[in-house]
């Protein structure tokens, strides 16, 4: 599996400032095999997973495919992925700052493309 780098523009260079996202991406329309994409954005107290793919998609990557969940309340069981080999609710799960996390798609639902 390639692994590539992108780089928020408004991310700061010190670790303990920035979460370090690696996302399983893969369109099983165009792309011949999955790649880990690598993502540094700004770390913000409080923040999930699931706001983290959110801030990519809007601010650095607009192709990033993600479950459009309302309740972020862990109420409605659609952000549901693999944080770092486990499935859980991306919206409880608060990242640290500094941390490196790696999100796949859910292995419990049926794949659509990247974490969808
Ligand atoms: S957004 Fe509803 S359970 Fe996470």
């Amino acid at each position: 599996m390639e692994a590539t780098k992108e780089t928020s523009a408004n991310a700061g260079s010190a670790a303990e400032t920035t979460v370090k996202l690696r996302v399983r991406r893969f369109d099983p329309a165009h792309d011949p095999a999955p790649v880990m994409r690598e993502y540094e954005v700004p770390y913000t107290r409080g923040q999930s997973v699931l706001s983290l793919l959110g801030y990519i998609a809007e601010h650095v990557d607009p192709t990033l495919a993600f479950p459009l969940c309302l309740c972020r309340i862990g109420a409605c069981n659609q952000c549901a992925m693999k944080v770092n080999g486990k499935s859980m609710l991306t919206c409880n799960r608060i990242v640290n700052p500094g941390e490196t996390i790696t999100v796949e798609p859910s292995s419990e639902r049926q794949f659509i493309r990247d974490v969808v």
